[in-house]
C-alpha cells in the first residue's frame, strides 16, 4: 500500500465520522486510570466568604431553587463539578428563609454544617437539622428547606448531576406549593427508625432507599466512638459508612457516605482506588497526602481525591481527634464492575512527599501552561 492509498483511507475514514483505534489506543485505553480531575482543596475562610456573600447578594426564587455555591474541579475545564461523577457545594439558607420544594432524579444527600432552627422536609417528613446530622433525598423525593431561626444554616450538598447528566437522565419539577404538606408528625423517620437494628415489626424492610431521612450527629458520634474502642482500618483509621439500616446497603444508588475520625497523631497507610470522594473537615486539623502533595486541612475546608490517586491522611494534633465527612461514588464503582483498589507498597504504606498543596502557585502554573 503506497503513503497515498494510506492517506486517502483516512481521509476516508474522517469523512465518514470514523477512526482508526490504532492511533488512539494509548489514550482510550490507558494501562491505569487517567483522570482529568485533580486533587484540589477549598479552604474555608473562602468558602464562608463567598456563600455569606451570596447570602446578602442573592434571593432565592423559582428557577433558582437554592443558593448553593459549587466546587469546580479545575481539571474538568470549568464544569461545576468535583469529580466526574459528583457534585459538591456548600448551600447557605438565611433565618426564616424557605428554599422551594422541587424534585428531581438526581440522588442527592446533605451534611450540615451549621445552624439551629433549621429544617429538611423530605417526602412529607419534616426534620430539624443540627451540625453533624446526615440528611438523603432519594431520587424523585419531594424536598423543601426552610429556618425558623434568624441566623443561616449551612451545609454541605452532595448529589450524582455531573453522573446523572453524562446518562442523560435528569428530570426535574418544581412543587406547586413552596412548601409540601407535612405529612408525618415532626422527626417521625428518626423516631421509627432511628436505632437503626431495629424497626417496626409490622412493616417490611425498605430494600431501594433507607427508611430514615436524617441519621443524627449524636448517634454517629456514639458510633464513631464506640468503633474506635474496637477496630480500625490502616488506610482510614476509624470509618463508618451511614448504611440503609434494613440492608446494609449504602444509601444512595450512586454516592456512598462516610464518617470517619482520626484520632489524635494517627497517621494511615496510603492505598488508591478506582472512586472519587470529596472530604467535607468537620472537626481538626492534619493532612492528606495525595499522589505526594500535601493538602494541609483545618475544620470547614472540602477536598478532592480523584480516582487511583495514591493517599493517606494524617492528624496533625497529638490531642485532640479530627472527623471528616466524604461522599464517594463507590457504589457506581462497584455495581458496574470497575471498583479496584490497592494499598501502596512503597515504604511501609507512606508516600514521599514531594510538595504542599498551594492553590495560587497551581493557578499560576496552570495559566503559564502553552
Ligand atoms: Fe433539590
Ligand atoms: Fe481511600
Amino acid at each position: 500500500m503506497s503513503d497515498s492509498e494510506l492517506a486517502r483511507l483516512y481521509d476516508d475514514m474522517a469523512r465518514e465520522h470514523l477512526t482508526p483505534l490504532w492511533k488512539l489506543e494509548s489514550s482510550i485505553l490507558p494501562p491505569v486510570p487517567c483522570p482529568k480531575s485533580v486533587a484540589w482543596l477549598w479552604k474555608w475562610k473562602e468558602l464562608f466568604d463567598v456563600a455569606s456573600r451570596s447570602g446578602r447578594l442573592v434571593t432565592i426564587e423559582r428557577g433558582g431553587d437554592r443558593r448553593a455555591v459549587a466546587l469546580s474541579n479545575p481539571g474538568l475545564g470549568g464544569a461545576p463539578y468535583a469529580t466526574p461523577t459528583l457534585w459538591a457545594a456548600v448551600q447557605w439558607l438565611n433565618g426564616h428563609e424557605v428554599a422551594p420544594a422541587h424534585r428531581h432524579t438526581a440522588q442527592a444527600v446533605r451534611f450540615i454544617i451549621d445552624g439551629r432552627g433549621g429544617y429538611s422536609t423530605v417526602q412529607g417528613d419534616k426534620v430539624y437539622l443540627g451540625r453533624g446530622d446526615m440528611v438523603i433525598n432519594p431520587p424523585w423525593y419531594w424536598h423543601d428547606h426552610g429556618s425558623d431561626a434568624d441566623e443561616p444554616t449551612i451545609w454541605m450538598d452532595g448529589l450524582d448531576i455531573p453522573l446523572n447528566n453524562y446518562l442523560d437522565a435528569n428530570f426535574f419539577e418544581p412543587h406547586a406549593g413552596e412548601q409540601q404538606a407535612v405529612t408525618q408528625v415532626l422527626d417521625g423517620s428518626v423516631m421509627k427508625y432511628g436505632v437503626g437494628q431495629l424497626r417496626p415489626a409490622w412493616e417490611p424492610r425498605s430494600d431501594r432507599y433507607p427508611p430514615i431521612f436524617a441519621y443524627k450527629w449524636e448517634l454517629t458520634e456514639r458510633a464513631l466512638l464506640n468503633l474506635s474502642r474496637v477496630d480500625s482500618s490502616p488506610f482510614d483509621d476509624v470509618a463508618l459508612e451511614y448504611t440503609n439500616p434494613h440492608t446494609g446497603r449504602s444509601v444512595m444508588d450512586t454516592i456512598s457516605c462516610w464518617i470517619q475520625m482520626l484520632r489524635p497523631a494517627a497517621h494511615t497507610q496510603a492505598h488508591r482506588h478506582t472512586s472519587s470522594a470529596v472530604y467535607y473537615v468537620f472537626e481538626g486539623r492534619g493532612a492528606t497526602v495525595i499522589d505526594g502533595i500535601r493538602f494541609d486541612w483545618e475544620q470547614g475546608d472540602m477536598f478532592v481525591v480523584p480516582s487511583w490517586a495514591a493517599h493517606e491522611h494524617l492528624n496533625a494534633l497529638n490531642d485532640q481527634r479530627a472527623v471528616m465527612f466524604s461522599i464517594h461514588d463507590t457504589p457506581v464503582m462497584a455495581a458496574l464492575g470497575k471498583y479496584r483498589e490497592e494499598p501502596l507498597p512503597s515504604s511501609g504504606g507512606r508516600q514521599k512527599v514531594t510538595g504542599r498543596f498551594d492553590s495560587t502557585r497551581v493557578q499560576r502554573a496552570n495559566s503559564e501552561a502553552p
